[in-house]
């Protein structure tokens, strides 16, 4: 069968390239490995899917190029995201940060997409294996069928339990394009037998402002048996190479409560202190850290700032992450040198485009990984 455009993989930016590129009057075939098409989003925001954020722009993504997303944000913002679904009239809530999520179901997010797609005419083939691509006078031919385009949505490895695998990534390279080394983000970062008293407090939540490098981020960190989770570590996750540390900011302007807590309660333990300032299990672990076990009347002022100084800058070196079983998104993929950021299209290869997290551009948590999906589909599905 021949078509305009075979597009592999049925995710978030599969589908609505397929839907711009047949409602535009392509003839498109989207093809999928899996039994049903968006199973991300399905399980996505908690089964709500956070469908996109008020603030994106392109400074919320990690990229080796960070100008690369620009256009294709610019030309498909959060607003149009937004304009589809409330024409598909899916209510929908802003929850914290700009974050935007249905208010009933994932599924009417795949739904609503789907509805796209048929109303473009575009054929769905599922638990259809690639197999080889063949490329020949302009043309690809892929599980029996031919076109002279061929769009790589597969995503990353993230989740394999779901189907996610890496195969952008080989037909990547197959056609000469680069790979930025891929890398689990939005993920759980592991702690040695050195942390055991943090790790000891598992199940523990509250609000601090993460740290790697110049990235940092003030949202909840969660204590797990493993190390640390909680949206400011995942957001911090992405921006973590091996060695690094990472600085946790317990509690603000340590140095000055503490010297008035002495003041107040001179004959107060600093275990006693922090537990006004941290939930009690982390004041007791932040206590048994600093170490010194004097009434606060007989503590010195460099004493106090040692311990201001664990409060403001907990530096923890983490052994690794939990990998792609655990991680929201993959960071790094097809490089954004062989594409053309307006199009999507490799530069080399005419006819042969990558879109959505199978390219090397990575969204904060929050909504930005469907929107640059989305933006990226669309700048594509145009192309077509
Ligand atoms: P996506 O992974 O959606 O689709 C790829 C498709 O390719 C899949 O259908 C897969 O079956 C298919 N495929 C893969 N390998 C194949 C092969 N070898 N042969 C054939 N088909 C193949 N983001 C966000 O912005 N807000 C949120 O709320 C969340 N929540 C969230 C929760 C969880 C648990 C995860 C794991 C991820 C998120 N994300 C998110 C991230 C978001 O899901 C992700 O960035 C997008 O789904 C990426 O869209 P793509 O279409 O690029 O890939």
């Amino acid at each position: 069968m021949n078509y305009d455009a075979i597009i592999l993989g049925a995710g978030a930016a599969g589908l609505l390239a397929a839907a711009t590129a047949g409602q535009a009057g392509a003839r498109v075939l989207l093809l999928d490995h899996a039994e049903a098409a968006g199973k991300k989003i399905l399980i996505s925001g908690g089964g709500r899917c956070n469908f996109t954020n008020t603030g994106a722009g392109p400074g919320n993504y990690l990229s080796e190029n960070p100008h690369f997303a620009k256009s294709a944000l610019a030309r498909y913002t959060q607003w149009d995201f937004l304009a589809l679904v409330e024409r598909h009239r899916i209510a929908w809530h802003e929850k914290t940060l700009g974050q935007l999520f249905c208010d009933g179901s994932a599924r009417q997010i795949v739904t609503m997409l789907l509805d796209e797609c048929a109303r473009g005419g575009v054929e769905i083939r599922l638990s259809t294996p690639i197999g080889e691509i063949v490329h020949g006078d302009g043309m690809f031919r892929v599980a029996g069928a031919t076109a002279p385009q061929l769009v790589l949505a597969t995503g990353g490895p993230s989740i394999p339990k779901m189907g996610a695998t890496g195969i952008a990534y080989d037909i990547a390279r197959r056609f000469g394009l680069g790979i930025v080394p891929p890398r689990p983000a939005l993920v759980p970062l592991t702690l040695g037998p050195d942390a055991q008293d943090l790790t000891g407090i598992s199940g523990l939540s509250c609000p601090v402002t993460a740290r790697v490098g110049t990235a940092s981020f003030t949202e909840a960190a969660l204590f797990t048996h493993r190390g640390l989770s909680g949206p400011a570590i995942l957001q911090v996750s992405s921006y973590w190479t091996p060695g690094a540390p990472v600085t946790l900011t317990l509690v603000e302007n340590a140095a000055e409560r503490l010297r008035a807590a002495r003041r107040k309660a001179p004959r107060a333990r600093l275990r006693a202190a922090l537990s006004e300032m941290l939930p009690n299990r982390l004041a007791e672990a932040m206590a048994a850290r600093i170490g010194f076990g004097t009434e606060l009347g007989n503590t010195s002022d460099a004493e106090i700032d040692r311990a201001a100084a664990a409060l403001g800058g907990l530096t923890l070196f983490p052994t690794g992450t939990e990998g792609y079983a655990k991680a929201e998104v993959t960071a790094g993929g097809i490089s954004t040198a062989g594409l053309s950021s307006r199009t999507m299209e490799a530069t080399g290869v005419p006819g042969l485009y990558a879109i959505g997290e199978a390219v090397d551009v990575t969204g904060w948590l929050g909504g930005y990984n469907f929107q640059w999906a989305w933006s990226s589909a669309r700048a594509a599905g145009e192309a077509i």
